[in-house]
């Protein structure tokens, strides 16, 4: 069987995850990390989770009352999502797609991506964040993690395609917006490297409207 679908090409990172995803499922580790755990108060309404691997913090979402659309190109990691949306029967939308140059059709009181631009050149994850911003509602809000220049582990990268913002780029490219938190994380890595993570979170300047029914 196709590990992608038709119009995604092999990709060393999604390889990368979709092994340590089938680990995990097996091994049932399927706790929130740090940065979906701190998100996770901060989402409400309609939620897009835009790389979200195993799909921890999308069902997390779920289980408080959000509706998420979840996106990843694993398919280790959709299926499971979807299998655990459908048993607890979680409104969850799962949907394996190359985010690359995935074009959003709606827009969403929290946009959510952690841990997923690093892995495009840099013109595609400018191209796709810049994406990400128009696509939340006014008053919404924006969750973004990656990993930022000072990283030394490199292991997960395909050589060819691979972007370390500088660390100060998501509160320069989120100027107007108010800041909820912005954080810079170092963490070490195999190999007496490190990684190191900016995570911001920004509420889009405008009134959200009326609460969902
Ligand atoms: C570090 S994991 C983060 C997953 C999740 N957000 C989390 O915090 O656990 C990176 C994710 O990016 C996904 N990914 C990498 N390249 C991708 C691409 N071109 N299209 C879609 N997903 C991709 C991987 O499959 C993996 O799920």
């Amino acid at each position: 069987m196709p590990k992608y679908s038709a119009h995604m090409t092999s990709n060393r990172s999604v390889d990368f995850f979709d092994e340590q995803f089938r680990r995990q499922v097996r091994q049932r580790e399927l706790q929130l990390n740090p940065f979906e755990a701190a998100a996770l108060p901060h989402l409400s309404g309609q939620v897009l989770d835009f790389g979200c691997g195993l799909g921890n913090l999308a069902c997390a979402a779920a289980r408080r009352g959000c509706r998420v659309l979840a996106l990843d190109a694993s398919p280790t990691a959709i299926a499971h999502l979807r299998a655990t949306a459908a048993a607890e029967s979680l409104p969850i939308r799962a949907e394996q797609a190359d985010l690359r140059t995935h074009a959003l059709r709606d827009s969403f009181d929290a946009v959510v991506s952690i841990g997923l631009l690093m892995f495009f050149d840099c013109a595609t994850a400018f191209t796709q964040l810049v994406q990400l911003r128009a696509h939340v509602k006014p008053g919404g809000i924006a969750v973004i993690n990656v990993l930022v220049q000072g990283t030394t582990f490199l292991d997960m990268f395909d050589a060819e395609a691979y972007c370390l913002f500088a660390a100060d780029e998501l509160p320069r490219q989120f100027a107007g917006w108010e800041t909820l938190s912005c954080d810079v994380q170092r963490y070490p890595a195999p190999g007496d490297t490190v990684k190191v993570f900016c995570t911001l979170m920004a509420r889009k300047p405008g009134d959200m409207g009326a609460p969902p029914a």
